[in-house]
């Protein structure tokens, strides 16, 4: 049997593959440190920008108290915000104009004094029902009643209604701080 050729770099076969073996640690090293700096690049990136979801805003000033006749229901905020604002004797209630069964917007018909969803035909209580009673479900497939927005006093005097503040007639959110702005 001869003797087991020495790898002393003379035999081209045993030299090639050390070249090939060198080459390609080569690119593994050079692959590894390149994509070492690509995530180290993103992870930068993203210190740098970090995500930030600018979602719109959910507040509104919309005037001051004494611009909303006594006993009535606005519909000026409809098609901007989607809610009206009631004035009863001593409070402001902003209903919502969402209809709860499947979300159509609802429209206030003054004569019937009441909210009539146009999709399916739901109607919700009206002015005269009273604070406590407002946007109360009664007829069609809406669940339940029409959701109250958060109000306060802006520093300005003017009204603020926040969407992003919602009360629930259904579990007895109607007299909660916020559900709605005493005045008189
Ligand atoms: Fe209003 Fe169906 S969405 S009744």
């Amino acid at each position: 049997m001869p003797p087991a050729a020495k790898d002393d770099g003379t035999d081209p076969e045993h030299h090639i593959w050390r070249l090939g073996r060198r080459d390609l640690l080569g690119v593994l090293g050079w692959g590894g440190v390149f994509t070492g700096l690509g995530i180290g690049n993103a992870a930068l990136v993203r210190m740098l920008y970090p995500r930030v979801l600018f979602e719109p805003p959910t507040a509104y000033k919309i005037g001051r108290p004494n611009e909303y006749a006594p006993a009535s229901v606005s519909s000026k905020w409809i098609k901007d915000y989607r809610f009206w604002l009631v004035r009863f004797a001593d409070r402001f209630v902003a209903v919502s104009a969402i209809c709860t069964h499947l979300g159509c917007t609802p429209r206030y018909l003054g004569t019937e004094d009441k909210f009539k969803c146009p999709c399916h035909g739901s109607g919700f209580r009206g002015l005269n029902a009273g604070w406590e009673h407002i946007a109360q479900n009664f007829e069609g497939p809406a669940p339940r009643p029409l959701e109250r927005y958060h109000l306060s006093l802006a520093d300005d005097g003017q009204i603020l209604v926040d969407k992003g503040q919602v009360f629930r007639t259904d579990k007895g959110q109607n007299e909660e701080p916020g559900a709605f702005l005493p005045y008189s």
